[in-house]
Parts: structure tokens; sequence; C-alpha cells
């Protein structure tokens, strides 16, 4: 049986990573791989998480099931850290949320109620788009196609592309979006184009599937979810993934949640249902770990008051990582315009510059980020943004 598979060539990231831990170079700079980083290079467990943990584990009875739609009150948590806590939606039981193994399996399962709902559909996402939506996204038999996003010239959004893109599709188009901290460019909309995108998708009757993997690392965490906040308030329907893997950091303990929004309670019920009907027919149970520890943050004051205090560090070093580094790509390549890099947010950026350079960066420099110049900004540290920016001189 076996025998006929062929083996497949390795995720590119992992071949990355490989290389960077390969290179004996003492200046060598990590910035493929999309973790936040402190500045020793580290990507510490949170002080919130580990007194949450502490109480998780010292609290714990059991370990019994805890059903296929996970932690209720984790849910309902994460509801209100996604909506806010006075969202006029939550009062309405047209919200339903199931636990999901990360950010990843939150878009699975969407993809999945997709598809039991109408397998026709077609999803649109961004061009360009975080490479894993694709396999996430298609492995449910759903379609996937690109609007105009991404302006490599100004590197920000193509706002007028965008809109008039939208603006033609048929009713029931499902449109992905970044709620912030756009993942691979770091190019997001701004207040008033977000209220630009929901006046056509409410004109033609599209589906908002919004991907929320950076809330609190982008401008703040009521800023950051500036769309699903306001996209549920005005829309009968809509997906919304989140992930705690980057503002928790909770990685490896596989920890999100997939909100979608119905027109009435019935159709609510109804979804629920089929959702954990997918999770039961896949792995039937999301693991407990990262959601007991995300639901005993959120429910203590003092918990939570720490965790954001650490979520504002983080974003607050990558805002300040962004603008040492324009000043310093400013002062080494002076013939170059690399101030859009302050202007974007969250961990990413496409640094525009041909996979020529990219290699040449790898071999000769030691920098390490993706062929298509994707860099993550949390992975410099404020030494080495001068070696890296002359880096950058020497090979353009
Ligand atoms: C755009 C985007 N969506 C979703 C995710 C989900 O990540 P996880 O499954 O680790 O929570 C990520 C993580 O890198 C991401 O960048």
């Amino acid at each position: 049986m076996f025998e006929r598979l062929d083996k497949l060539p390795p995720d590119p990231i992992l071949g990355l990573m490989a290389a960077f831990r390969a290179d004996a170079d003492t200046q060598k700079v990590d910035l493929g791989v999309g973790v936040y980083r402190n500045e020793h290079g580290e990507t510490p467990v949170l002080d919130a998480v580990r007194r949450g943990e502490q109480a998780v584990l010292s609290r714990q009875k059991t370990k019994s099931y805890v059903g296929p739609a996970g932690n209720l009150e984790f849910n309902q948590a994460m509801e209100r850290l996604t909506l806010g806590d006075d969202h006029p939606v939550l009062a309405t039981q047209r919200v339903r949320t199931i636990q999901a193994t990360g950010g990843c399996g939150a878009l699975r399962l969407g993809a999945e109620l997709l598809r039991a709902a109408a397998p026709d559909t077609i999803i649109y996402a961004s061009t360009p788009t975080w490479a894993n939506h694709v396999p996430l996204l298609t492995g449910a038999g759903i379609k996937l196609e690109r609007y105009p996003y991404y302006d490599p010239e100004t590197g920000g959004v193509q706002i007028d592309a965008m809109l008039s893109y939208l603006d033609r599709l048929p009713p029931r188009a499902v449109v992905l979006l970044h709620a912030s901290c756009h993942n691979p460019t770091g190019a997001d909309l701004n207040p008033a184009q977000w209220r630009e995108v929901l006046g056509v998708v409410k004109k033609r009757e599209l589906i908002p599937y919004i991907d929320m993997a950076y809330q609190g690392l982008g401008d703040g965490v009521v800023e950051d979810a500036l769309a699903p906040r306001q996209f549920a308030a005005e829309l009968p329907e809509a997906l919304i993934a989140v992930s705690c893997s980057k503002n928790f950091g909770l990685y490896r303990e596989r920890t999100g949640a997939l909100h979608v929004l119905n027109p009435t309670p019935v159709t609510a019920e109804a979804v629920l249902s089929q959702l954990v009907r997918i999770a039961r027919t896949i792995y039937s149970m999301p693991p407990d770990h990262g959601a007991a520890i995300v639901q005993a943050i959120l429910a203590d004051a003092a918990l939570t008051a720490s965790w954001r205090s650490e979520l504002d560090e983080m974003r607050n070093r990558i805002n300040t990582l962004r603008r040492e580094t324009v000043a310093q790509l400013a002062k080494a390549c002076p013939q170059r315009d690399f101030s859009f890099i302050e202007r974007q947010r969250g961990m990413f950026s496409y640094l525009g510059v041909t996979s020529e350079q990219v290699k040449k960066l790898r071999t000769q420099q030691h920098i390490y980020m993706m062929d298509d110049s994707r860099v993550n900004i949390a992975g410099l540290r404020s030494e080495t943004i001068p070696y890296f920016a002359k880096a950058v001189a020497q090979v353009l």
C-alpha cells in the first residue's frame, strides 16, 4: 500500500530552519520562523501563562473528556475577547463558538462547515495570503480564489482594486480577511477602509471569514478586533477564526476557537451541532490544557491585567523594532525607501528584495528569511538592526 506514495519535498520553512541551525556564524540572524522573540531572541512562556497554568494544575481534579465543543467557559471568554464584553450580538444568542486546535484548526472547522452548508462555496483570499491558508481551506474541498490586496509600490493595500473585485462577487461568496497584522505583508486596512469593505460585503451579500491570529500585536486588543466587532454588529452571518498561539504565546498547546455569527438563534443551534459533528469526525475533542490556561487568565482580573501588560510589551517591542529598522535602513541604503515597514503592523513584512538577493543575504550575510523576502521583524534585536541594514545595503 504505502509503496505507492511519493516522498514529498520538505516544507520550505523547515529547510530554512535547518540551514540556520547548521550555520556556525556567530552573527547569524533568523527572520524566518513566524514566532515572537524577545530582546534575547527567545520565545518565553508568559508570566501570566505560568501563573494560569499553576492555577489550572492545582484546581484540576480529573483528566476526563471535556466534550467536542471544548471548554465552554473558554469559548465564552473568547467570545468576549474577540467581540468585546458588551457587544450587542452576544445577548442575541446568534453567536456560537467551538474550541479549536489553534487558529489552523479553527480555519479548517470553518471550511468544513462551509462545505457542509454549500459544497460549491468559493473562498476569496488576499493576494498574497498566509501560505497555510491554501491547504487548510482547500483540504476541506473548498475552492480558493484571490482578490488583489498588497501593493508592492507603496507597501500598503490596493484598496480600490480590492473593493472593485469584491463588488463583482456573487452573493454568498466567502471573503477571507486578516483582522490585523496581515501575514505575510504587514499591510492592514485602516478603519475607513474596513468601513468600505463592510459596505461592499453588505451590498453584495458576501460572507466574511475573518482570521484573527494576532489580536493585540498590531495596535491593541480593541483596535485589532475592529473588523470582527464591526462586522458582527452589522451583518447576519460571519465566521471568525481566532488563535491564542501568538498573543498568549501558547503555540504548542494548540489553542484557538471558531466563532460563527448566525442570522437567528435557531440557525446558531444548527451550526453548533454541525461543528460538533465535524469535530467528532476528525479528532473527537480538542486538547484541554491551553484553553484551560487562557480561561484561567481571562477569569481572573489580576491575571488578565498581567497578560495585557505582557502583550503590550510584545506589541511595543515589535513597533519599536519597525521604527529602528526603518531608521537604520534609511542610513545604510538612502537611495531606497523602506518607510513602509514602519507603517505596517504585526510580525511580518516583505522586505521587497529579489529571491537572488534573499539568497545572497543567506549565504554571504547569514541572514535568513523566506524566499519571497518575508521577514519576521520580531527576529531582529536593537543590536542586530545596524548589521541587518548594512547587509541589505550590500546586496541591493
Ligand atoms: C494568518 C494566520 N492565521 C492563522 C494562524 C494560526 O496559527 P495556529 O494554528 O498556530 O494558532 C497563523 C499562524 O501563524 C497565521 O499567521
